[in-house]
Order: C-alpha cells, then sequence, then structure tokens
C-alpha cells in the first residue's frame, strides 16, 4: 500500500508489485487539490460511455453553454485521447487503460483564474456498482493558493445537503432538474451525471436500437479497445502494456492550459 496525492493505492496482484506509477504534474507540495470518493450504482462501462461522450456537456452540463463539438479519437500509448473542437472546448481529454480519465478545465468568471486539470480513477466494484476517486489540482502557490482555497470554502458551504441525495431526488421525480440553479449547488456537474447515468438502471439497458453518431466517436474507439483486449485475456495472448504519455501535459498546455 502507498498514500501518495492524498489517496490510498494498494496492489492486488499476485507476486511483487510493479514500479508505481507516479504523476509528477499534480505532485506539488503547495498546490490546491481537491479529492472526490464517491460509490455510483451504475455499471463501470455507464460511466465509460458518459466519459467518452464528450458531447454530452453540451445538453447534460447546459450551465456552461457549450454548443455541441465536433469529436475525435484516437488510440494511443496510454489509451485513447479525445479532441473536441467548438465553442468552449480547447483541449483534448485523455482515457488512460484500463480505468483513469484526465482533463483540464478552463478558468472560471468568479472562481480560479487558471486552468485546472484533474484525474479520477474508475474503479468497478461489480456488475451494478463502481467508484470513483478523484483528484482535481489547481496549479497555485502561497498567497494566491491561500486565496482560492477561502473562495472553494465559501462555495462549498452553500451545499445544504449531500449532493448524491439532491440526484436522488430528481431521479425519482421528487425534484425538478429545472430546480437545479448552479448558484444553489455547487456539485451541480456531478449530480447531472449521477441521473444520467443511474437513471439508465444499474446496467444501462437501451429502449430504442443503438445508433452511434459522429459525435460518439470516442465511445465507439473505446468500446474497441475494451472488446480487443478482452478477446486477447480470454484467448491467453497477451495484453498491450499501456503507457502514460510523457508529453501528456505538454499537449495540454499548448493547447490552452497554463501549468508550466
Ligand atoms: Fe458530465
Amino acid at each position: 500500500m502507498r498514500e501518495y496525492l492524498g489517496l490510498i493505492f494498494a496492489y492486488l496482484g499476485d507476486g511483487e508489485p510493479p514500479a508505481f506509477p507516479l504523476l509528477p504534474e499534480f505532485d506539488h507540495p503547495e498546490y490546491v487539490i481537491k479529492h472526490e470518493v464517491s460509490l455510483w450504482p451504475c455499471n463501470y462501462f455507464t460511466q465509460l460511455d458518459n466519459s467518452m461522450d464528450q458531447a454530452h456537456t453540451a445538453i447534460v452540463h447546459w450551465q456552461f453553454q457549450r454548443g455541441v463539438p465536433t469529436v475525435s479519437a484516437e488510440e494511443t500509448e496510454g489509451g485513447a485521447v479525445v479532441n473536441v473542437v467548438g465553442p468552449g472546448y480547447r483541449n483534448p481529454s485523455y482515457f488512460m487503460m484500463p480505468n483513469a480519465h484526465e482533463w483540464g478545465s478552463p478558468p472560471r468568471l468568479g472562481g480560479k483564474n487558471k486552468w485546472s486539470y484533474a484525474r479520477g480513477w474508475r474503479v468497478p466494484v461489480d456488475d451494478e456498482h463502481h467508484c470513483r476517486f478523484g483528484i482535481d489540482v489547481v496549479p497555485m502557490t502561497g498567497e494566491e493558493a491561500d486565496r482560492y482555497r477561502q473562495q472553494q470554502a465559501e462555495r462549498w458551504a452553500r451545499a445544504t445537503r449531500p449532493w448524491m441525495d439532491v440526484a436522488e431526488d430528481v431521479i425519482a421525480g421528487r425534484m425538478s432538474p429545472r430546480d437545479l440553479k448552479p448558484e444553489d449547488y455547487p456539485d451541480l456537474v456531478n449530480i447531472q451525471d449521477y441521473i444520467a447515468q443511474v437513471a439508465l438502471g444499474p446496467i444501462a439497458r437501451q429502449p430504442f436500437p443503438e445508433r452511434l453518431g459522429r459525435s460518439d466517436a470516442a465511445v465507439s474507439l473505446v468500446r474497441k479497445i475494451w472488446e480487443r483486449e478482452l478477446t486477447a485475456l480470454a484467448a491467453g495472448r497477451p495484453l498491450t502494456k499501456w503507457r502514460r504519455p510523457d508529453t501528456l501535459w505538454t499537449e495540454i498546455s499548448a493547447s490552452g492550459g497554463d501549468l508550466q
């Protein structure tokens, strides 16, 4: 076991554990870091579809006022990169096989004045649950970081009850999605994603034949990667040795981020 970036990691395999996968860009003692740990009652692949479908931001996260982007995706040495082009979209996001995502978030009016960078691990628990472990890092230090922490404490103090309870109320029809105002619910993004995924049932069942479109390019790619790897596993063939790209953050910075 090892504590790293405020989380506890454990190696559950046989024999000697492999080298611990460090994330040097996140690892600075003064950066502002926020953690998220939550258990979601839906299948791992439901969240994977959601994360790969960047176009859902335009509809599910309406408060950002982004249009539907043009989405393309390609396999990388770490998993897949998703490129999104459109109003409000400025940088790629990454899926790391088998179960991690990294993305950047732009500065917000009235909030942080820098891009933040996040990594989320999604761990299957059983067919009907997955657990989320996330870090969100803002590369600020000193007084600037202290000011930002204070701002965030005030923002989170507005949450009057657990965000998951709010999402369950909407799914159960006790609240309307129209009641969800960004100023009242600092965790609105999580609430919206939870509703979009959990309302499909523990294992998403499609009421209609699925028809993937162009904006589902990343969904389609990652499903093919998983199918290829699981087919190889079942046949006893070697699996792809995934590796987080060294250039990951350079690419994000070049496309609009400001982490040096
Ligand atoms: Fe979302």
